[in-house]
């Protein structure tokens, strides 16, 4: 029975903060408080107080520099290509990833419940991805079907599936070493590398393009989407952690090795996508530059989960990356109209 399914044990005992935890928990799921890990509730309120749609940016600008014969490089025509052919089905797999495999072995409620606001915001990723393609007018089949058409796309794709194959048996259950880990390689293969490492060349050059002044309203799409990957990404590496605190014998030697090379395959993958879709230097960068982006990359991430640096002196050559993802609405970077949730869509009770 997955874990929430139980039937109702009439009289037991009132579920006490320090009965949870956040995974193999025998503790009533149903219940939301008490809250033990008042940060998984605290970025459940900052999702939702970051809530966007597609809709709401304009794409006319973009549609005008598509149709038009010398509004973008063949160089820059193919990153927009390549970009939605990634996304499109890479926020797919997350979502799926989430419902069918992480959501039932995570027991805990307030991490349940920010999964299921998680689960929403890559809807809208994938809604996002969908709405471009279709502004733009691409070829929908040519754009959905690359991450089974063309390798280096296809390569990160499947390499993120097979985690979730991994635990797609529907008798696989946790609690014991051996499943925990299989939970946790999991963790880390869409967290730490699929969210973590295999989004940030293409978000980097979409982003690039929009500084450029071109393809603003895709840019502006990406720019709420990487804002709310950076916070799957820090909830993930919050719930893997967390995972090793209540857990210690999990962290293994042996698996933090295992957990190095798992990281050091990602940045590999992303670097031949950096290769592949620039084959030259364009918008300001090249190759060379996402290498070495990708290294500081996947060094933060190997730090943020306690392991050591595997590539030394790997500098940030895009530093207004960082700024952003921390960009909040209303000062935001490309000035079209959004519509400010937190404040606008509040109810008034007088
Ligand atoms: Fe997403
Ligand atoms: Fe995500």
């Amino acid at each position: 029975m997955a874990p929430g399914l139980e039937a109702l044990a009439m009289g037991a005992a009132r579920v006490q903060v320090d009965d949870k935890r956040m995974i193999n928990c025998r503790a009533d799921l149903n219940q939301l408080v008490p809250f033990r890990y008042d940060w998984a509730w605290q970025k459940y309120l900052d999702g939702c107080a970051n809530h966007w749609m597609p809709q709401e940016i304009n794409m006319t600008a973009d549609v005008a520099t598509w149709r038009s014969a010398d509004g973008l490089s063949a160089d820059e025509r193919e990153i927009v290509k390549r970009s939605l052919g990634y996304f499109s089905t890479a926020d797919s797999l997350v979502a799926n990833n989430l419902v069918l495999a992480i959501y039932r072995h995570i027991t805990n409620p307030e991490a349940r419940q920010y999964l299921l606001r998680q689960a929403f915001e890559e809807a809208i990723h994938t809604h996002a991805y969908q709405y471009c393609i279709e502004s733009l007018g691409m070829d929908e089949g040519e754009v959905f079907n690359m991450y089974r058409e063309v390798p280096s796309v296809a390569k990160k794709a499947a390499w993120s599936l097979k985690y979730t194959q991994a635990l797609g048996d529907p008798t696989f259950v946790t609690g014991t070493p051996e499943t925990d880990r299989e939970l946790l390689r999991n963790l880390l293969a869409f967290y730490c590398v699929t969210e973590g490492i295999f989004f940030y060349c293409g978000f980097t050059q979409i982003l690039s393009m929009g500084r450029r002044n071109k393809m603003t309203g895709v840019s502006e799409q990406f720019q709420y989407i990487l804002r709310d990957e950076s916070m799957h990404l820090n909830f993930g590496i919050d719930v893997i952690n967390q995972i090793k605190l209540e857990n210690p014998h999990l962290w293994s030697e042996d698996f933090q090795r295992e957990a190095v090379r798992m990281i050091i395959e990602g940045t590999e993958l992303e670097i031949a996508y950096a290769r592949d879709t620039m084959p030259r230097g364009v918008l300001g960068m090249n190759a060379a530059m996402m290498e070495d982006y990708l290294h500081f990359i996947a060094n933060r991430r190997l730090n943020q989960i306690g392991l050591a640096e595997q590539y030394p002196g790997a500098s940030n050559p895009f530093p207004w990356m960082s700024e952003m993802m921390d960009l909040r609405k209303e000062k935001n970077f490309f000035e079209t109209r959004v519509i400010e949730y937190q404040t606008g869509g509040a109810l008034s009770w007088e």
